[in-house]
């Protein structure tokens, strides 16, 4: 395991909110080697001592004060301008002293020349590893690009790409679920199952993020990563192994199937919104003004065009300003071939349904029709049932704490690869293109609502609201 992680972006967001508390949680549990360090990069003007003051008071008291301690033992800080690759060799030279693991948790368009730094400061050369954060550019054009700048520093088996849906434990659970049951195993596919639903729903907004969003838009910054790696696990064809590469050769492929969307199909396959004023878990908040033509919901119906998914609707929502956090899959399994019992029953029936919540709770439920075997119930009356298949893991774990873990190891498995990102990009710019082309509108819709209500065909019909079905 590497011992030595150089963290850029050290006094963004992401380092604050969730990569130093990740590095927290595994000192505190001793999951990291006994001489690690961090190496915390940035621009601003700090020394070692006035960094450590700055993210003790940022982390503040929510955490193991002996892990706290310990790890402002182990992080330095170096101000470096990543745009200068002459002024980052001279820097950070000292720390190519042993492996290490450098973590771009910055902007892409400063991944080329903090690569070009990193390969002059000999912090590229094997085993050294590179791990960025999304997104990998803003179409396949620019992807290809970044991409081939990564390659002239490093190969392919040294680069990490995060995705942090890809740790999230319940998402794992989906592989897990899926490969390990001979009941899914049989029916995971087109004859039995008549579509899937993957949300994502957020009631934050883009707050403090408006010039990165207004370029990216929820397409860009959500449907290219997150959804489209939780289609392809749910989508894959069965690995031979359970080995970084076979895993990752599926995924391609089935990105790889997905039909791009021609303009003609834009109305019917998708839709866009954008939220205006409204009101969220009660408080008033303002609606994205930034630009006119980005969307901030997106709803996708995807086809994949190969033997196991044939005419299966994969539909795809995620949005900012909902009225609930609400982040599942639905797999929805087709009616039985022949209905034995009464006309009440088949009113009350409802299809066999496979629900995997990721957030706010993490639950796997199995809707299924049974009937209430009590004495004033005949055999014959159904009602749906579900059975509840959730394990309480001994702790939540925040995603990035894994692949933390996992770069540091050189465990690739759960981080996406070239050809994974290429093939995401070619779906998301056929879309793209195909709402330029047909002139898809950007509807309104007001913050803590599920999006226009010309979204409604979009949604599972599982979502509820803090009180109630989906308005
Ligand atoms: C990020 C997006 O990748 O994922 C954000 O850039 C989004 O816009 C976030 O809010 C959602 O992640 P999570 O884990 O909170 O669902």
């Amino acid at each position: 395991m590497h011992d030595t992680l150089l963290l850029f972006g050290a006094t963004g967001d992401l380092a604050q909110r969730y990569l130093f508390p990740s590095l927290l949680h595994l000192l505190r549990d001793r999951l990291l080697p006994a001489d690690f360090r961090v190496v915390a990069i940035a621009r601003s003007e700090h020394d070692d001592e006035s960094f450590r003051g700055w993210l003790r008071e940022r982390l503040g008291d929510d955490y193991d004060a002996a892990a706290l301690d310990e790890l402002l033992h182990r992080v330095r800080y170096v101000p470096v301008d990543l745009s200068d690759p002459d002024a980052m060799a001279r820097t950070l030279a000292p720390f190519a002293d042993r492996p290490a693991v450098s973590y771009l948790s910055t902007p892409p368009n400063l991944f080329a020349s903090a690569c070009r730094g990193l390969k002059a400061a000999g912090l590229l050369e094997p085993p050294s590893r590179l791990v960025l954060e999304k997104p990998i550019g803003h179409d396949l054009a620019s992807a290809r690009e970044i991409d081939a700048t990564l390659k002239a520093a490093l190969d392919e088996s040294r680069i990490f790409r995060i995705d942090h849906y890809l740790g999230k434990a319940p998402v794992q659970n989906l592989l897990a679920l899926r490969l390990g049951n001979t009941l899914f195993e049989a029916v995971w596919e087109r004859r039995w199952i008549e579509s899937v639903d993957i949300i994502v729903a957020e009631t934050a907004g883009v707050d403090g993020r408006e010039g990165y969003y207004a370029d990216y838009g929820a397409l860009r910054d959500m449907v290219q990563n997150h959804m489209l790696q939780l289609l392809a696990l749910i989508a894959m064809e069965p690995p031979a192994a359970m080995d970084p590469d076979a895993i990752r050769d599926e995924k391609r492929k089935v990105l790889r199937a997905l039909r791009p969307m021609a303009p003609s199909a834009a109305e019917a396959d998708s839709i866009r919104g954008r939220y205006r004023d409204g009101v969220v878990d009660g408080r008033a908040v303002q609606g994205f003004g930034h630009r006119d033509d980005v969307e901030t919901f997106v709803g996708l119906r995807a086809w994949i065009d190969n033997w196991r998914w044939a005419g299966v609707p994969f539909r795809l929502v995620t949005g900012k300003r909902m009225p609930s956090r609400t982040t599942e899959v639905v797999v929805t399994f087709k009616p039985v071939t022949h209905w034995l019992f009464g006309a009440d029953e088949r009113k009350r029936a409802r299809a066999n349904q496979l629900r995997v919540r990721l957030q706010p709770e993490e639950t796997i439920e199995l809707g299924l029709m049974g009937s209430l075997a009590a004495s004033e119930w005949s055999a014959n009356e159904l009602q749906p049932m579900s059975l509840d298949l959730a394990m309480l893991p001994p702790k939540r774990r925040i995603a990035y704490e894994r692949l933390m873990i996992d770069a540091l190891k050189g465990d690739q498995t759960l981080f996406v690869r070239d050809d994974e990102v290429e093939a995401a990009w070619r779906w998301i710019d056929s879309v793209s293109e195909a709402w330029r082309q047909a002139g898809t509108p950007v509807r309104d819709y007001p913050a803590g609502s599920w999006g226009p209500p010309e979204a409604i065909p979009f949604l599972p019909r599982t979502l509820t609201t803090h009180n109630g079905r989906k308005s």
